[in-house]
């Protein structure tokens, strides 16, 4: 039997900012595989490379040097269109402060990847997620009426109702109490375990480390 292909594979992955007086190596020769239904925790200092790293891997940013593939489309030579139809298709993204918008609806912040994509009458599909969130009495709030916790669930949600291969999170649970975090990575848990979702979570938190199937480390721009 053929091993599945990886969901995302790095080759000898450098970042370098040059905007700067002196250039930042931000990430130096990066080379791993991680495989469909693994729940990575990255950790590190910060500014050792992570939230970087993660922009490389949703096709946000480029590597200076090296391969980045997401399964078998190879970002690094990818135009900016391609690029942006990986971010709208292949990818979901959970952000340490939401990034709800203000003046949409629960229901409709959940439903904009697919709106985004053409794809219309996702009704059923948004309230199945939200149900699965614990968030299905709240579809027609508004973002400011929800708790932190309650407004990172409605990001997971976003962040999967397209169905992308890879869900990448950073700092998921930065911004919440252990409470609320808990229930964010239980969550992320289901996800990657039910569905077989790959999720990738820079992470500063133990207890968010724990839930994850494996652990990457970071120190100074490479893994170790
Ligand atoms: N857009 C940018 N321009 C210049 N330097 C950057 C930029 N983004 C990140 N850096 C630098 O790259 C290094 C890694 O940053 P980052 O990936 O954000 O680390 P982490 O997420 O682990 O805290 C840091 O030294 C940071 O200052
Ligand atoms: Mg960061």
């Amino acid at each position: 039997m053929n091993t599945p292909p990886a969901v995302v594979r790095l080759v000898n992955i450098s970042k370098r900012y040059e905007d700067e007086a002196a250039p930042i190596s931000a990430l130096k020769d990066i080379t791993l595989e991680i495989g469909r239904g693994e729940f990575v925790a990255l950790m590190g200092p910060s500014g050792c490379g992570k939230s970087t790293l993660l922009h490389i891997l949703g096709g946000m940013d480029r590597p200076t040097s090296g391969e980045a593939w997401l399964q078998d489309l190879p970002l690094h030579t990818c135009d900016e269109e391609s690029l942006t139809r990986v971010r709208r298709t292949q990818v979901g993204f959970v952000f340490q402060f939401f990034y709800l918008l203000p003046t949409f609806t629960v229901e409709e912040n959940v439903g904009l990847p697919l709106l985004l994509a053409g794809r219309h009458h996702a009704g059923p599909k948004i309230a199945d997620l939200l149900e699965r969130v614990g968030l299905a009495n709240r579809l027609k709030a508004m973002p400011h009426q929800l708790s932190g916790g309650e407004m990172q669930r409605v990001a997971i949600a976003r962040a999967v109702i397209h169905d992308p291969p890879l869900l990448l999170a950073d700092e998921p649970t930065g911004n919440l109490d252990s409470e609320n975090g808990a229930h964010v990575l239980d969550l992320l848990r289901g996800i990657s375990a039910d569905i077989g979702t790959t999720i990738v979570m820079a992470t500063h938190s133990d207890a968010a480390a724990e839930c994850a199937t494996r652990l990457i480390r970071m120190k100074d721009g490479r893994v170790i």
